[in-house]
């Protein structure tokens, strides 16, 4: 059987530039057939075990990622660390050597420290696929925001004005998302107070904003990002209702975004805070369809790492 051409997703890096991930996106649109069938279900990892090993909370993420791999037949283990032996003090090597024990093809990792997906590739077998690494990366998020956007902008993103608003200090998502759409041709605003900001931005490909009013004149999409209150260690904000009034998309500033300008999200939300919940609603707000085109990325990156490349079917 002839090796997949990638062995890994564990960073936007991994998916060769903007040709790959257009590959990657092109392939979603199979899988986008293949979901909205009468049996939404194909054969193509039949025989394949993938686990997912969370050490953080999910929702989505985990979820998208085990209806991914059902979708395409593949039997699925789930651990979670509050009711397995990490609680009784296993380390990450011992748990990966002994899931791997069981015979698995894929893995797929989120935990709160930036590498740790790393290090599973370096230990396993098994094909590794970032679900979020500490505030490092988030590819598969990137890979879906993506591909909802190119649905109602695309194909071409070339030029896109797209404004990352909040936490980007702490964010996974941020940072898998900017340099996935600079790969595309869009043009990124980082928008946040000074403290929610990254000491150094040398490199990444953005521009920075403080003024949220003013970085949303002529933007044609605002990614909201939530506040990681769980990597954050002192106030970096004043209140939340202070936060709100000056970063949040509340619904004064959305009635001032142009006519077609778009609303997205990673989830989850916290209404009120970087969104108004009517914002969240309105008919701007992608939020729903991105959950759902999650599902279809997370076959595309799991069939590309553990298919025999043949068809979809
Ligand atoms: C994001 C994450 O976990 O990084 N959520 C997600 O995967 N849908 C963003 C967040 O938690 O704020």
């Amino acid at each position: 059987m002839p090796e997949p051409a990638l062995k890994h997703l564990l960073s936007v890096d991994d998916l060769g530039g903007r040709a790959g991930i257009e590959a990657m996106l092109d392939l979603t649109d199979s899988f986008v057939e293949v979901l909205a069938r009468d049996i939404p279900k194909v054969p193509a990892l039949r025989g394949k075990t993938v686990v997912s090993l969370f050490y953080e909370e999910s929702t989505r993420t985990r979820l998208s990622f085990e209806t991914a791999a059902k979708r395409l037949s593949a039997d699925t283990m789930t651990f979670s660390v509050s009711t397995s032996s990490v609680k009784k003090g296993e380390s990450l090597l011992d748990t990966v050597h002994t899931i791997e024990a069981m015979g698995i093809d894929g893995i797929v990792v989120r935990h709160p420290c930036a590498g740790a997906p790393h290090r599973v590739a370096s230990w396993s077998q098994a094909s590794v696929v970032n679900a979020g690494d500490g505030r490092h990366e988030h590819p598969t998020q990137a890979l879906l925001d993506a591909f909802t956007l190119r649905r109602h902008r695309g194909p071409s993103l070339d030029g896109c004005r797209i404004a990352i608003v909040g936490d980007v200090k702490h964010s996974r998502v941020a940072r898998s998302n900017v340099k996935l759409f600079d790969a595309l041709g869009c043009e990124v605003t980082f928008v946040g107070p000074p403290t929610l900001m990254p000491e150094r931005l040398d490199g990444w490909p953005a521009t920075v904003s403080y003024d949220l009013d003013d970085a949303l004149v002529d933007i044609d999409v605002v990614y909201l990002l939530r506040i990681q209150r769980e990597r954050i260690g002192q106030a970096l904000f004043p209140s939340v209702r202070e936060y709100a009034a000056r970063y949040g998309l509340t619904s004064e500033r959305a009635s001032r975004l142009k006519p077609d300008t778009l609303v997205m999200h990673p989830g989850p939300l916290n209404r009120g805070v970087e969104i108004a919940a009517d914002v969240a609603d309105s008919t701007r707000s992608l939020i729903t369809e991105q959950v759902a085109n999650g599902v279809a990325v997370r076959m595309a990156v799991l069939w590309s790492l553990l298919g025999s490349g043949g068809p979809v079917i």
